[in-house]
Formats: C-alpha cells, structure tokens, sequence
C-alpha cells in the first residue's frame, strides 16, 4: 500500500468559515490534537493576512516539532517573506503559494496574462525556495481550468522548485469522474521531477468534496487536503474524517495508507466544533450524534444479533465509546489523573490542581462524571488563560408573566470581585445586559446556540455565541451544569476576546 499524506488546513480554510474567528490559545489547542490525529502537514494559516495568524503560525511552530507547519501565501514577494518570518523557527516549514489559473479569475479578479501568472509563479517559487525547503502551489479555480494551461502552470512552478502541486477545485464545481480524469492527465502531461507530488483539495458547494477527494486518490494523488467536520468557506472543505475512515473500511480498493490515528476522530471533531461554535449536523457521517445510532426496530434486532448487519464501522474505531469509565463524587485524585492520563492529557500541577477542583464542583451536581465532561473541564482550563474577567456568580429571578432580573459577579484580573444587575426580556438577556454593565463593553449579540453534553437530565450544557464589535465577529463558548450560567460564560468569554483585541488597538 502506498502512503497518501494528509494536509489539514482547518486552521487556514476552515477558519474561513463564516462567523469563526479562532485566538492563538484556541488554535494551539487544536493543532496538538491534529498532531494527535496523526495529519502529516498542517496548516496554521495565512501569515500575511493579519498579525493574529501570523502570531499563531509562529507559535505553532514553535510549539509543534513533529508536523510539518505550513502558511498560505499569495504570490507575492512580500507576502512569502512575512511567512518564512512565521516559520523560520518550525521543524518542518512549508509554504503554500496560490495563484488562479482560471480565465474567470485571471481575466477578471488578477486581471493577468495566462503569461503574467506563469512568470508569477515561476518567480515567487524560486524566490521562496531561496529560503523553504518545501513548497507547494495551487492553481486556485483549477476545477474551471483548462488543462492544457494547468500544465504550463504546474511546469513553471516545477522548474522554479516547486514539489507539492495543488488543484484545488475552489468552487466545489467538478465531479468525481471529471476530477480524477484530470489527475491522470496532469501525470501524463507535466514534467514532473522525481520530488514532485501532486495534492487534492475539494470544496463542497455540489456536495461532492470527499467524494471528489476520494476519486482523485483512487487516480493516484500522493497527497490530500482537507478539514475536520468539513467546516470551511461557503459549503465547506473536504470532511477529512470522512476521507480517513473511507480509506479504511474500503482500503480493498484504495489500497493507500495513512499516519492518521482514527480513535482520535471524534474528540478531534468535537473541540474544533466546541471552539469554533460550528455545531455538527446530528446526521453526519461518522461523527454526527446520529451516526452510529439505529432507530428501527428491525435495524436494533439486527445490530444486537450481529453488529455488522447495519453497522459498517463500529463506533469506537473512530473514538465513540458506549461505555465510559465513569468518575463522580467519591472519586478520589488518583482515579482522577490516572483517566485524564488515559485520556491523552498531560497537565502541569497547576492546571491539574485547577481542573480537580472544577471537578470536584460539579461532581457535587452531577451523578457520573465521563469523558466528555473531562474533556470539557479541561479545554476550559487550556483555552481559557488569564483573563480580565472571570464568571464569579449568577442570581436570576424570573417570572413568566414579567420581565427577568439578573445580578451577575465578575472577578476582575485584581481579584476584586464586581457585581451588577440588569433586566431584560428574557433571562439570557437580563444576564447579557448585566455583564455589559460590568465590563463597560457594548457587543451585538449574532449568534446564541446550545447544546447537552453527554447525556441524561444532569449533562452539562455547552452555549456557543458570536458576538460582533466594530464589525468583527468574536465566538465564546461557555460549559456549566445550568444553561444560564453557560451562557454567562460563553459571553464572556467572547467579551474577553473583544476586550483584549480593544486594548491592543488602544495602545
Ligand atoms: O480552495 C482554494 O483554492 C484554496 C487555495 C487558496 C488553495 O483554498
Ligand atoms: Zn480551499
């Protein structure tokens, strides 16, 4: 079996998703688990388009030695030397050139030759390789390409040094058969030399990403390109959980291997949905609430005779267990650490010190404590930093035929403990309007969603919210035992976001 390498490019597409707007903390969080996942290239985002994604890149070079570590950039002089500025620290740096090649986009977004955009690339791809070991180009709109022009373009970008060519079908327009057909007449055509491999990248406006995906890999591609729950621009990306466990459960006719660890799909799924407040729709393959779920009598008899009569993947191949240790209120430190441990957690003292003691609160409200509520008590504490203000308590009164009254506490970053009361339609309003009070902060409230965690009557409550400032969005996320006080977390949360962004321009 030949290996396939796998680029996830959540961090970059992905976080082109409408609404998400991912801080250095939460993006670090979610390349350690792609690094867990086993995805051989990653990449951190797009160095050039703002300082935040150049100070992410940077820190995820540092902090991750065994990926290569990746930035987009636009054929541009300027734009390749603020990435090797992001990268110049990473164990593996790569950079990824795009320029369009379509005469939709040349004639009326670059407004270039077919000439100019070979003697583009040709000239930023030596330029970079003066500096990047590796780099990769895309032929951006190569779905609405013409052939014979992606082959002048992947020639010039070869001879200027490029190994990695990209076809990106940006606009999701291809289908499978006309998107694999193409691969195998690149791989006729181009001068490829022996360090040449050549990459897929699927949107999916038709819906036909991984199915897209899948046919170029079946035509021989030597890399794929994708993001976890498929999140990404208009429709989205490739769903690369879905690529991985097609590879697997049909490897009889892929026949290609991959570093990818499936057991850590689902807890890869759920933070990059967790952070990003993308919700993953119940029905979705592989890692929807509903995809392992069987509904119809005959379909349980079936699956309780033989799992494998309507069960073609069994759920913990890719990290769905039915039966979780559980912890609760008598359970002691060492139960505590020896499952974070299992669970793939290495806290420092302090973290672990904090996290035992969130524990121990809700352990107090709820029965059995499982996994996802230890994998959401410690994204808290890893996402969450020093933070300028931190929930303290909540009081709501509230009468169904009157307004709702809130008093909120917030700690400030002194210790000083402030409190405030507001009232609203509603209680989350009634709450929102407090913090306001408090914080002195006057945020457009986009986006409010909730959603249990685990199961039962107990679960814990996740709220995702998207609020807008100066004409930037922010999300937060909050998790608690009530829905109320999520949902005071998960603005203020995103009201932390808002508030370091505020003083940064202030100084
Ligand atoms: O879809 C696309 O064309 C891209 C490029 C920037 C590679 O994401
Ligand atoms: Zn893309």
């Amino acid at each position: 079996m030949s290996k396939l390498v796998v680029l996830d490019t959540t961090l970059r597409d992905g976080e082109q998703s409408p609404g998400v707007n991912l801080n250095k903390r939460e993006k670090l969080q979610i390349a350690k688990q792609l690094e867990r996942f086993g995805v051989d290239v990653l990449e951190a985002g797009f160095a050039a388009s703002s300082r935040g994604d150049f100070e992410s890149i940077e820190l995820i070079a540092k902090e991750i030695r065994s990926l290569s570590i990746c930035s987009l950039s636009r054929a541009l002089i300027r734009d390749i030397d603020t990435s090797w500025d992001a990268l110049k620290h990473a164990a593996d740096p790569r950079l990824h050139i795009f320029l369009a090649t379509s005469k939709i986009h040349m004639e009326h977004k670059l407004r270039m030759s077919e000439q100019d955009v070979l003697d583009t690339i040709y000239k930023t791809v030596k330029h970079a390789r003066s500096f990047f070991p590796v780099v990769q180009v895309s032929a951006e709109d190569a779905g609405r390409s013409t052939k014979e022009f992606l082959v002048k373009f992947s020639n010039a970008a070869i001879n200027a040094g490029a190994q990695v060519i990209n076809i990106p079908d940006t606009v999701g327009y291809s289908t499978p058969e006309e998107y694999g057909e193409l691969f195998k007449f690149l791989r006729e055509n181009v001068d490829t030399k022996a360090d040449t491999i050549f990459s897929c990248h699927c949107h999916n406006d038709l819906g036909m990403a991984v199915g897209n995906s899948l046919a170029a890999i079946r035509a021989g591609v030597e890399q794929v390109e994708g993001t976890i729950n498929g999140i990404g621009e208009r429709a989205g990306n490739a769903a690369l959980e879905e690529i991985a466990v097609a590879l697997h459960i049909r490897k009889d006719l892929f026949n290609r291997t991959t570093n990818l660890n499936l057991r850590e799909i689902k807890q890869t799924s759920t933070l990059v949905s967790r952070l990003t407040g993308l919700a993953v729709q119940k029905n979705k393959a592989i890692v929807g609430a509903n995809a392992f779920a069987h509904e119809s009598g005959i379909h349980q008899d079936g699956v309780l005779k033989e799992s494998t009569t309507y069960e073609i993947i069994s759920p913990s191949l890719v990290g769905v267990e039915r039966n979780n240790l559980v912890l609760g209120k008598h359970s002691g430190r060492h139960a505590f650490t020896e499952r974070l441990q299992e669970l793939g957690y290495d806290l420092t003292k302090e973290e672990s010190d904090h996290v035992f003691k969130e524990f121990k609160r809700l352990a107090d409200l709820k029965k059995d404590i499982v996994d996802d509520d230890l994998h959401a008590l410690v994204l808290g504490e890893k996402v969450s930093g020093k933070n300028k203000y931190e929930f303290s308590e909540l009081n709501v009164a509230f009468n169904s035929n009157s307004i709702q009254t809130a008093t909120v506490s917030i700690k400030l970053e002194n210790d000083q403990v402030v409190q405030d009361a507001a009232t609203g339609k509603g209680s989350i309003e009634a709450i929102y309007n407090a913090i306001e009070r408090i914080i002195n902060l006057s945020c457009h409230l986009e986006d409010y969603r909730i959603q249990s965690i685990s199961h039962g009557e107990d679960a814990l409550a996740q709220v995702n919210v998207i609020l807008s400032n100066n004409a930037k969005k922010y999300t937060g996320f909050g998790i608690a035992n009530d829905v109320l006080e999520a949902s005071a977390k998960a603005y203020l949360y995103a009201a932390n976001k808002v508030q370091k962004e505020v003083a940064v321009t202030q100084v």
